[in-house]
């Protein structure tokens, strides 16, 4: 186990991606826990997908945060790509602690919107490096911890599982597995030159109430009570380590609070203070037993009626371009360093989501 090097009570994080939903999520988790604390989120709250969901997301932390007035919370609308604005931000508040999940996410928009990933996963996330290289001009204390979202898309379509942080990861087959593959690189490069102590973590299929709409279980939803018809990829023959959001935000939590020692190497120069893991279930689900989950949570929170014809608005659809086959995590350094693997079993977590749903959507 690695013994906690950081106290989150009283520390400035900056959280970028605030009002997304892992973001919001653990900006929530930690005024819970962690007040009293001082959090600033930036999010540029654009239309990948529904935005009124996010400004939902942004109401509960504002909520939540005047119920907590020994902490303090700032919001600030803004693009990570924009370097001047990053740089103001860092001037200004002197985070401790960055969590970086401001991204463009997804793999199939990302071959119709190559442009908006270079912008904000490579541009951003670079604008991010360098604010963090730059807190320790003048022997300011600076950022004592770096953390970042990668995602199991930079697995690609190895054939090993279950994915492990020690397998090659250089063949992404989407723009968006690359540039989180990339963003690892440059942490990596800057963690080695600049001493910035850094942990990247491979996200495994998030999910959960509040969720992001353009993920499957979210649209499957949509579509079915809209009558439409779902199509499921690659004949349901695709496997998922579907992770349950309070188990994503427990592990960022453990993690954000141990950053990787700064050592000497034998010749005497700084090893990078760098480190990757995988968050995931630990336990792939096939798509087809996952959609029925899914439809038996609907039909018990009662967002769909029992009698719902689910079969035929079923079909089954070849793979899509980006897409793997499989996702699977494999979380023993996760386990061994902090004591912690997702344990949120499907039923769980798709009932939680069906439920907020229902009330959501007021069905
Ligand atoms: N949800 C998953 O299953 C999953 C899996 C693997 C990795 N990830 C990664 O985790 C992170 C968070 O994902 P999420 O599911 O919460 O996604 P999300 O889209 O809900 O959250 C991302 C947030 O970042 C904001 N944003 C995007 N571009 C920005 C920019 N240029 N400047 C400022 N804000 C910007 C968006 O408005 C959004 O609110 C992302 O980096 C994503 O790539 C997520």
């Amino acid at each position: 186990m690695r013994i906690p090097n950081i106290e989150l009570r009283n520390m400035t994080i900056l959280v970028t991606g605030a009002t997304g939903f892992i973001g919001a999520n653990l900006v929530m988790k930690l005024l819970r826990s962690a007040s009293p604390v001082n959090i600033v989120g930036i999010d540029n709250l654009n239309e990948y997908y529904d935005v009124s969901i996010k400004e939902y997301r942004l109401k509960q932390i504002e909520t939540l945060a005047a119920k907590h007035s020994e902490s303090i919370w700032t919001f600030i609308k803004g693009n990570i790509a924009d370097k001047s604005l990053i740089e103001q931000i860092f001037k200004g508040y002197q985070p401790a602690i960055v969590v970086n999940l401001a991204a463009q996410a997804g793999v199939r928009y990302s071959i119709t919107n190559p442009d908006i990933y270079i912008e904000t996963n490579i541009i951003g996330f670079y604008n991010i490096l360098e604010a963090c290289r730059h807190s320790y001009d003048n022997d300011e204390p600076g950022v004592k911890h770096l953390v970042y979202a990668s995602s199991s898309s930079v697995y690609g379509s190895n054939k090993k599982i279950p994915y492990s942080t020690d397998d090659k990861v250089d063949n992404p087959v989407s723009l968006y597995a690359a540039t989180k593959k990339s963003n690892e690189l440059l942490a990596h490069a800057y963690s080695k030159l600049y001493n910035i102590p850094s942990t990247g973590l491979r996200f495994f299929t998030v999910y959960g109430p509040a969720g992001r709409p353009d993920m499957a279980y979210f649209g499957f939803t949509n579509k079915l009570r809209e009558g439409k018809t779902i199509q499921i990829f690659n004949y349901g023959k695709c496997k998922r380590d579907f992770t349950y959001i309070d188990d994503i935000v427990e592990g960022v939590m453990r993690v954000m609070q141990c950053a990787p020692e700064k050592e000497n190497g034998e010749d005497g120069l700084p090893l990078p203070p760098y480190r990757v893991y995988n968050i995931g279930n630990n336990q792939p689900e096939n798509l087809l037993d996952f959609v029925d989950i899914l439809q038996q949570e609907l039909v018990r929170a009662k967002v769909l009626p029992a009698d719902y014809d689910f079969e035929s608005h079923k079909e089954l659809a070849p793979m899509q371009p980006g897409d793997v086959p499989i996702t699977y995590a494999d979380t023993t350094p996760l386990e061994r360093d902090f004591g912690f693997k997702p344990s949120t079993s499907l039923r769980t977590g798709l009932g939680k989501f069906a439920e907020w749903y229902k009330e959501y959507y007021q069905v």
